[in-house]
């Protein structure tokens, strides 16, 4: 069983600063799992974040599985649903919770969760906040 993660998304390449605007709020589809990728700086890996709506709000993370820290979708906004809230990781079958913490509920990183990103829907605008 993994542990829990306790990294701050700020510290990774290419990580975008708070109040960035990602989409509208319209832009989001309810259960979907919408990406964004962004490589101001070319030379080091994208930062890729997939935000989740959902009943409780809109959850976003980082797009790493905490198994061998790969992108969870094989091709360009596509990825495998376990439920209306559950992701599958596309490479050994962890399943996450995207409205529940990002924690893995099953497969080899079970226990372990993504890298949360915190996001606010503000005057419409799915925005990057500060965070706690
Ligand atoms: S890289 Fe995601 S389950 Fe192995």
């Amino acid at each position: 069983m993994s542990t829990l993660l306790n990294i701050d998304w700020r510290s990774l390449p290419n990580a975008p600063p708070t109040g960035t605007m990602l989409c509208t709020a319209q832009d989001l589809p309810f259960g979907a799992t919408v990406e964004f990728s962004f490589a101001a700086a070319p030379a080091l890996p994208a930062f890729r974040l997939i935000v989740h709506l959902h009943d409780g709000g809109i959850n976003a993370y980082v797009n790493q599985c905490p198994h061998h820290w790969l992108p969870m979708n094989r091709s360009d906004g596509q990825f495998v649903k376990w439920s209306e809230h559950q992701l599958m990781c596309a490479h050994h079958s962890a399943v996450f919770d995207l409205a529940r913490s990002g924690i893995c509920l099953m497969g080899p990183c079970q226990g372990s969760n993504l890298i949360a990103v915190p996001v606010r829907a503000v005057d419409g605008e799915v925005v990057i906040v500060a965070g706690d």
